[in-house]
């Protein structure tokens, strides 16, 4: 059960509260988010079941399991592909992470809770100035550490188990407090009827990406957190698990928001890494507005649990590039932990920056944190994802797969040949071909 939930943990971040709906925004709504729902039911959960495969049936990390798997072979340059996604997706998440932090104290301060307070300027103004951006980024990242070098299994486990539940309640709550908004009508024709006219390549892309960082698939922080599994767990339906409470909470975090940003005049559903930071503040003093003290508490708890969540993505960001340091440079784990954690705060600092004096830094109109962004979440981790979809579906022997996925025979093989299909040919095809699609696009082909 703890290993689920601190998978669930690692899954469940800033990505379904933050990132989903800010693409939902971008991308026109519920055409958007039925993309993304296929390709987590065809791509993203047989890439999760293989990584299962690969951890449990290895008992090690992602660079060690491909050594033992595939002695001396290329199939290595997945793990290392892993890691160094990780590392850049850790460098920008710690940026948006210190703002949770921010507004969890802003909470607390009380700013938040202030109706006469204009949110969209309370966010422009605080991303722009560099110094409280840096230290909210610096704070997060000393949290990400300190748990890091004390050695996680026990913290995150147990704290996941605690925190996954009570964000679930809190976003329940606030699911319902949404249904009383005036932009509920209009925010549930956003998520629930799609527009095929707005699916384009990149749209597709896009949601295919979220599928994969969504569930933090294809880099092998789960691999390594299934190496911890015991013999009895079921792969497939622990994956079913951590999928369904991810997708669950990233759906519901749209029904928060949507029929918020419709509410209020003046918010586009296409504010971009805003969004979520000034529409939240208006449900939030809009639902409660007549108890400004419900408001305040609201806010706070929300925070903290955003805040929360992030923490415990960002330490399996930083576990999963730590275990390669510390194992493979045969450093101390807590000097491993020291070169990791300052090397990618250092990037972070141009991430943050880039909301401010260096948004005119820009590769292809995109600023370095979007570049970092994009980078990892459309590139890198679909091509994780069909490299290991090849490796487990064509390359593994089929009966070590079959074991490990019927636990030895203890349980039904029925879902063996569909998710041997999904892995071997639905998961490859349609991500390379909707990848060589993008690139032509990208090049004007
Ligand atoms: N899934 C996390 C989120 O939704 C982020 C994350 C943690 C991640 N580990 C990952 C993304 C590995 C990609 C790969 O916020």
């Amino acid at each position: 059960m703890g290993a689920i939930f601190a998978a669930a943990g690692s899954a469940v971040g800033l990505g379904n509260i933050w990132r989903f709906p800010m693409l939902v925004g971008d991308n026109g709504g519920a055409a958007f988010i039925l993309i993304y729902i296929l390709s987590i039911l065809l791509i993203g959960i047989p890439i999760m079941v293989g990584e299962f495969v690969i951890g449990r049936h290895t008992q090690s990390n992602m660079i060690d399991a491909f050594r033992q798997l595939a002695p001396g072979k290329w199939w290595r340059i997945i793990g290392f592909m892993g890691i160094g996604v990780a590392f850049l997706i850790l460098s920008y998440y710690i940026v948006v992470s210190g703002w949770t932090l921010y507004y969890a104290y802003s909470s607390f301060t009380g700013a938040l809770s202030d109706p006469s307070c204009d949110y969209e300027a309370f966010f422009n103004n605080y991303v722009a100035n560099p110094w409280l951006c840096l230290l909210s980024a610096v704070i997060f990242m000393l949290l990400t550490h300190l748990i890091i070098i004390r050695g996680v299994r026990d913290g995150i486990e147990k704290c996941s188990k605690v925190l996954m539940p009570m964000l679930l309640l809190i976003i329940g709550i606030l699911v319902v407090c949404t249904f009383s908004m005036p932009g509920i009508h209009k925010g549930i024709s956003f998520l629930l009827k799609p527009d095929f006219s707005k699916l384009t390549i990149s749209v597709v892309l896009d949601a295919m990406g979220q599928a994969f960082y969504s569930l933090s698939v294809a880099m092998g922080c789960l691999c390594t957190y299934a190496s911890y599994f015991g013999r009895n767990t079921r792969l497939v339906s622990s994956a079913l698990s951590v999928s369904s409470i991810d997708t669950s909470v990233a759906i519901l975090s749209g029904f928060i928001i949507f029929p918020a940003v419709f509410s209020v005049p003046g918010v586009e559903a296409n504010a971009g890494p805003g969004l979520v930071f000034q529409t939240l503040p208006y449900v939030f003093n809009m639902s409660f507005g007549n108890v400004p003290f419900l408001a305040y508490i609201f806010s706070g708890l929300f925070y903290v649990l955003l805040f929360l969540a992030a923490l415990t993505s960002a330490i399996s960001l930083h576990e999963a590039v730590t275990a390669y340091v510390h194992e493979n440079w045969k450093l101390p784990r807590k000097k491993a932990s020291t070169i990791v954690s300052v090397a990618s705060m250092s990037l972070g600092v141009f991430c943050c920056l880039s909301f401010g004096v260096l948004s005119h830094w820009t590769v292809f109109g995109l600023t370095i944190f979007d570049l970092l962004d994009v980078v990892s979440s459309n590139i890198i981790l679909p091509l994780g994802g069909v490299l290991l979809a090849l490796f487990v579906g064509w390359y593994l022997s089929k009966a070590l797969v079959r074991r490990e996925i019927t636990n030895d025979g203890q349980v039904s093989q029925r879902v063996f040949p569909i998710i041997m299909f999904l892995l071997r040919w639905v998961a490859p095809i349609a991500i390379l071909s909707m990848f060589v699609k993008g690139v032509m696009e990208m090049i004007g082909v």
